[in-house]
């Protein structure tokens, strides 16, 4: 899948980097060649020589080696290749880039190279969410950067949170994903996610606790393996992905005719925790006591169903209609009936009872429902659900892809 394609690979300074060398063994095996550069830091974890060894190649780390110069100038070095990939991205190599540093060979191949850079961060959960990181990442996503991981898990440090580097198989699916040949590259693929606010007046809203974390880890999950991501978000608290088409809505009314003008799509996701209802006699301007010690009755009307809306489309239906079925009990026996009331093929359920800590939490465990049976998968980590269910969808296009082809 990576034949005949070059990455220049750049291993910066962390304990991740001893990852990179089975990372090497992954490119090589898909066809990809790698040439390596160690940077100084990057030396003190992984040696020149057994980074070499698995790259089948020289192992770069000075920019002012007379000899590697005369044989490749770095100039040329950042030209040759496909895709520019660092892994690990330090929070060092990051700051460098945002600020056009070009005081070592890692630093001015970055500079230099004309091709996208895709960075693999790994850091302390505390580096990475401090604010210049945070700021670093933002301008580097806006200046094209692409990035896989991190991931949330144990770190060598001890700490647990996002900072763990991409595993090896994720950052060859992301190379694959830049260099136009991922699995769901060329497809189309919708997302809607977060909670609506369903107004009751201009300032009082009617809202639910959904973070919005579970649509935004697929639809970055589905970015790296290659789709075009519309992403249909209510105003949720975990903010959009990078590298996705953001379409910010706040009432479902708003949601659907989102979703409606974002189709066609290959797929479509529905993760969002839509209301059910509307204040159907929302006031124009803000309602005040009036003394009398009644309370305002709300009237309530329905909202459109947008996941049956679609799921039941004569035309221009997604080959593919997921939905989610947040449930506090008797979750697969609603999760099923779901599924055949709204028309989708996949439901996927989950417990959001508050003794999961589910609902605005980190983890999610859910059962994908679809027309074979129900499979329980394990309590992950939102990201880490995201990409298995990125990847099931990957598959599920591909199986029809094949029967459109036959
Ligand atoms: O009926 P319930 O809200 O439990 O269904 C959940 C699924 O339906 C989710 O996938 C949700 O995004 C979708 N949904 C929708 N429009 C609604 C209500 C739910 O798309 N009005």
């Amino acid at each position: 899948m990576l034949a005949d394609k070059k990455i220049l690979l750049i291993i910066g300074g962390g304990i991740a980097a001893y990852k990179t060398l089975d990372l090497i063994r992954r490119l090589r095996a898909r066809g990809a060649s790698v040439v390596p550069v160690l940077t100084r830091a990057g030396a003190e974890f992984v040696t020149p020589l057994s980074v070499s060894a698995l790259a089948g190649a020289k192992c770069y780390t000075d920019l002012f080696d007379l000899t590697a110069e005369a044989e490749m100038g770095h100039i040329q070095l950042s030209r040759a290749a496909d895709l520019v990939v660092v892994a690990p991205a330090t929070a060092d190599l990051m700051g460098k880039m945002v600020a056009g540093l070009a005081n070592d060979l890692a630093s001015t191949l970055l500079m230099a190279t004309d091709k996208r850079v895709l960075l693999a961060p790994a850091m302390n959960v505390r580096m990475w969410q401090h604010p210049a990181t945070v700021r670093n990442r933002a301008v580097l996503a806006d200046d094209g950067v692409l990035f896989v991981g991190p991931n949330d898990g144990d770190m060598a440090c001890g700490e647990f949170g996002p900072g763990r580097m991409a595993e090896p198989l994720e950052i060859v699916d992301a190379v694959a994903a830049a260099l136009g040949a991922g699995p769901l590259t060329g497809r189309h693929v919708l997302v809607t996610s977060g909670p609506t606010h369903e107004p009751i007046d201009p300032v009082r809203y009617i809202a639910n606790r959904s973070s919005g974390a579970q649509g935004a880890a697929l639809a970055a999950a589905l970015r790296d393996l290659g789709a075009r991501v519309t992403f249909v978000t209510g105003p949720a608290s975990v903010p959009p992905p990078a590298g996705v088409q953001v379409v910010a809505v706040e009432t479902a009314a708003q949601m659907l005719a989102a979703v409606q003008q974002a189709l066609p799509a290959d797929a479509a996701v529905f993760a969002a925790a839509v209301a059910d209802w509307r204040v159907a006699n929302a006031a124009g301007q803000k309602m005040k006591k009036d003394g009398s010690g009644r309370a305002p009755a709300l009237e309530f009307a329905e909202n459109p169903d947008i996941l049956a809306t679609v799921s039941q489309m004569d035309a221009g239906r997604p080959g593919l209609v997921v939905g989610f079925a947040a449930e506090t009990h008797d979750v697969l026996a609603h999760a099923k009936a779901k599924r055949a009331r709204k028309g989708c093929d996949w439901i996927i359920a989950n417990d959001v009872s508050p003794a999961t800590g589910i609902m605005g939490g980190a983890e999610n465990a859910v059962t994908v429902i679809d027309a074979g049976g129900a499979e329980s998968w394990p309590r992950m980590g939102k990201d880490a659900v995201g990409r298995r269910l990125a990847q099931r969808i990957a598959e599920a296009l591909g199986r029809l892809q094949a029967v459109d082809d036959v």
